[in-house]
């Protein structure tokens, strides 16, 4: 079992071939698209993580799940070196996105999408402009083929022919769409969602999570999901994970996370108002930033 992946909860068994039942996941630590070693990160007066470990195993989804300031989005931006950790490594495709150059840098971030919280559409380009961006720019492909590959990302997604809109045009859980289709349209090796689920009706949400799943299963990709929705995250994911407290409380497999009695995991899958979790503020709460 590998070091860091080790949890605090003993019956929560972490390695890929300890039954997840997807042949997808093949990857030990030295091809794991993410690993984070150590993770530190302070934002203003709060340290967010506090020497987190974690590896994202080839194939897999991975959810990460935490109570609302528990850094989950801060930790993906560290995964994809949108943000410098203050200590510790996170390795993506082995690479500590801290010592690389910029050019370097570049590079790996087009192997792994990032599909953000906000959607973060870029306001004065169309739809197609902003499925299109990437692709683009790094890719030699003519009118014709880059239009198709559009209208393939924003059809898997539910939001065929809108190529014309623009952002302000759409709904939240429209744009949401269109930023999953952006990230799908680079054809990353790993995605990371923020949240793909926020702002979409539990339709669209299906539709969603069979486009995860089918990435997995058709190219064996990579998917890190952060959310909020315990029943939602076990359901999508191979393994899931717990940030608590600037690190990862436990990580295992969905039916492990059902079966543990961790008095916090318990709190968090069962929604309580009392117990651990709640004995102390929440995070973040009455700092100053
Ligand atoms: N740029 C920043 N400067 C200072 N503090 C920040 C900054 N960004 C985030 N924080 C703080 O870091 C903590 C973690 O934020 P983060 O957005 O990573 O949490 P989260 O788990 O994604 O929360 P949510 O579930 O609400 O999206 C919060 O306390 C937040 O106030
Ligand atoms: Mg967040």
């Amino acid at each position: 079992m590998p070091m860091e992946d080790t949890p605090l909860v003993a019956s929560l068994a972490t390695k890929p071939e300890d039954g997840l039942g997807i042949s997808a996941v093949v990857s030990g630590e030295d091809d794991a698209p993410i690993r984070c070693i150590g993770l530190r990160l302070w934002l203003g007066r709060n340290e967010v993580l506090r020497g987190l470990d974690l590896t994202v195993h080839r194939g897999e989804i991975l959810s990460i799940m935490g109570r609302t300031g528990s850094g989950k989005s801060s930790l993906l931006r560290c995964m994809t070196g949108l943000v410098r950790p203050t200590g510790g490594q996170a390795l993506l495709f082995g690479q500590d996105v801290s010592s690389v150059n910029e050019d370097q840098l570049n590079r790996l971030r087009r192997r792994a999408g990032m599909v953000f919280q906000s959607a973060a559409l870029f306001d004065s380009l169309t739809v197609f402009e902003n499925v299109a961006f990437f692709p683009r720019r790094f890719r030699k492909l003519d009118v014709g083929a880059l239009s198709a590959l559009v209208a393939e990302k924003l059809a898997l997604v539910g939001m065929e022919g809108t190529e014309r809109l623009m952002p302000a045009e759409l709904s939240g859980g429209m744009a949401k769409r269109v930023g999953i289709a952006r990230a799908l349209a680079s054809e990353p090796e790993v995605i990371l969602y923020d949240e793909p689920e926020a702002g979409l009706d539990p339709i669209m949400r299906g539709t969603v999570d069979s486009v995860i799943r089918g990435l997995r299963d058709s190219l064996g990709m990579t998917s890190v999901i952060v959310s909020h929705h315990v029943d939602h995250a076990l359901s999508i994911s191979d393994r899931a994970a717990l940030l608590h407290d600037g690190v990862i409380h436990v990580v295992g497999r969905p039916d492990e996370f059902h079966a543990s009695e961790d008095p916090l995991l318990r709190q968090f899958i069962t929604g309580s108002a009392e117990g651990p979790l709640t004995d102390a503020p929440a995070p973040g709460a009455g700092e100053e930033v």
